[in-house]
């Protein structure tokens, strides 16, 4: 784990003494707000040292899929911006870690989970349909999203709960058992996006399919619009993990917002548009703190949120722009909570008077902590308020047939061989042992402990 709880406790008493200055944002004006995006991307890179001698592209210390979380916002904070600054260090690092085709590189494909692998293919279909510069001697963008979902739809398993994602892919990670929202929800968003941009139905028919899965077992709910955390294999997914997280409605909402747009805007994905955005607002923009700022409601009370969810606010600000460009009619909805969360965020970006950007954004001060996670975040709230500034002609994701030109490969991955068992007898009790500390396995022992926190 990169930073300790109690480093960071320690660190917040002695410097909220410090730090006056904050990002000064005016949501009228299309510099000030490229000027905050900047400020924080810069923040965040400096966290960064993969394209320096002795590093490895792509990858950071301790995590391996935040690499693809950055990267995908480099890609945005590229499209919505245009500061091209960091775009070598994206197309490197994106292409390093590409495996073959698959985002499964074989220093970590042995503790890889299937929502770590997906958040690169993720990034990847993201530079497609944002026309991201391709790579001179690498592969497509598109075709490493292709490699992602083809290497995961083999991962289908029907063998408990009628089908499903698992969480983790090897049978030796703890989280093998568990069938998880994010690996549903990334792998359906990215289905119903590698549809969109390619208008092969095939990729549709899996998209319903995951959803209609998760519709009928306890990770969502189409009439309440409850999204859970995760489910149990080994009740038959009878249990539910109700962990309440952005990112977990956001990537149901962002892929929702996909099939509506695919289908020219069918009820059956309005209907989980609306219902998706009306709780995701409710939930995560708090009353009590007026109701436009966006809190990560589990982990921000008692200030414990980890590496990992501080992201998540991140990666939601980047769906509902995506959201509001593709369901033109939540627009006005949408723009509000964008603003309020920015001003919040920007009022967060005043730690050490070098605008360093803290977790909470409610609360217009810095809250002490620091990190390439925080910065991550506060980049995506500010790029996302490009969207009244950018007609949806030239800044939503585009198609093959509205000017992406990102080369096919639907075969992509299928020659890799990692998921085989060969590859998976050699692997060693001292890997095991890495495995359970590296992988985003360790959402789960911080739900226990969050959960601990929380009601002991
Ligand atoms: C801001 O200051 C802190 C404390 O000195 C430092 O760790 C951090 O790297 C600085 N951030 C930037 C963007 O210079
Ligand atoms: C790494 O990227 C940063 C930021 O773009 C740049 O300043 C630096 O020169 C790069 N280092 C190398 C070794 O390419
Ligand atoms: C980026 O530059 C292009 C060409 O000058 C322009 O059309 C586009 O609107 C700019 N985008 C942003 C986000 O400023
Ligand atoms: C794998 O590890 C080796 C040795 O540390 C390193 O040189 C290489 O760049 C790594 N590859 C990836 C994809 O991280
Ligand atoms: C459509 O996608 C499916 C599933 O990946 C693939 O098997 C098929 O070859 C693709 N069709 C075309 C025309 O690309
Ligand atoms: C909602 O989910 C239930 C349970 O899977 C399913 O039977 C029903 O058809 C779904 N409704 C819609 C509108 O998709
Ligand atoms: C959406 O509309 C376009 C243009 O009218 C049409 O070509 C396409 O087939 C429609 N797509 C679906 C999934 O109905
Ligand atoms: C959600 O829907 C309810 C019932 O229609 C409505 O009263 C409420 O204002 C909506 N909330 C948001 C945030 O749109
Ligand atoms: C799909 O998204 C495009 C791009 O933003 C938008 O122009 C179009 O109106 C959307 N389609 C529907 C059916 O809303
Ligand atoms: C807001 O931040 C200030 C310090 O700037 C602190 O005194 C106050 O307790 C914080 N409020 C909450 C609700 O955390
Ligand atoms: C796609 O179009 C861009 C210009 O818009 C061009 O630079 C690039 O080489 C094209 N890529 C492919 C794969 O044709």
């Amino acid at each position: 784990m990169k930073d300790g709880l109690a480093w960071r406790r320690v660190l917040s008493v002695l410097l909220l003494i410090q730090g006056v200055r904050a990002i000064d944002l005016d949501l009228t004006s299309e510099d000030s707000i490229k000027n905050a995006a900047s400020n924080a991307a810069y923040g965040m890179m400096i966290h960064y040292h993969g394209n320096e001698t002795g590093h490895i592209p792509g990858k950071l210390p301790n995590t391996w899929w935040e690499g693809g979380a950055m990267f995908m916002t480099l890609i945005q904070y590229y499209h919505y911006t245009n500061d091209s600054t960091y775009n070598e260090e994206v197309i490197s690092g994106m292409q390093w870690q590409a495996g073959d085709c698959d985002y499964m590189p074989s220093n970590y494909s042995s503790y890889i989970g299937n929502d770590d692998q997906m958040f690169w293919g993720l990034a990847a279909m993201t530079a497609a349909e944002l026309n991201f510069p391709n790579s001179d001697d690498g592969y497509s963008w598109l075709a490493l999203a292709q490699g992602v979902f083809n290497t995961q739809v083999a991962r289908w398993d029907t063998s408990t709960c009628d089908g499903g994602m698992r969480w983790q892919i090897w049978t030796y990670e703890a989280g093998y058992t568990m069938k998880n929202t994010i690996s549903n929800a990334g792998l359906f968003q990215l289905s119903a996006r590698l549809a969109r941009y390619t208008y092969n139905e095939s990729y549709y028919e899996w998209a319903e399919k995951i959803w209609d899965w998760a519709a009928s077992s306890p990770l969502l709910s189409n009439s309440t619009w409850n999204v859970a955390d995760s489910t149990e294999t080994t009740n038959d997914c009878a249990t539910q993990g109700d962990d309440q997280w952005t990112y977990n409605y956001g990537a149901f909402l962002g892929g929702a917002a996909y099939m509506y747009n695919y289908t020219n805007g069918t009820t059956k994905w309005l209907d989980a548009v609306e219902g998706l955005l009306n709780v995701t607002l409710e939930k995560f923009f708090p009353a009590k703190h007026g109701g436009e700022i966006m809190s990560e409601i589990l982990c921000e009370p008692t200030e414990v949120c980890n590496d990992n969810e501080i992201i998540f606010k991140g990666l939601l600000s980047g769906w509902l722009m995506l959201t509001a460009y593709l369901v033109p009619s939540t627009y006005d909805t949408i723009l509000p909570k964008l603003q309020g969360s920015a001003k919040g965020a920007a009022g967060s970006c005043s730690g050490y008077s070098n605008d360093t950007c803290g977790v909470r954004w409610w609360n217009s001060s810095w809250d002490g902590w620091i990190g390439l996670e925080e910065q991550m975040s506060a980049t995506s709230i500010f790029f996302a308020n490009m969207l009244p500034f950018l007609d949806s002609s030239t800044a939503a994701p585009v198609t093959s047939t509205t000017g992406g030109n990102s080369t096919s490969d639907p075969s992509a991955g299928t020659t890799d061989t990692t998921d085989d068992d060969t590859t998976t007898s050699a692997i060693t009790t001292g890997d095991k042992v890495g495995a359970a500390f590296l992988t985003s396995g360790l959402i789960g022992a911080w739900v226990v402990m969050i959960a601990w926190m929380l009601f002991f």
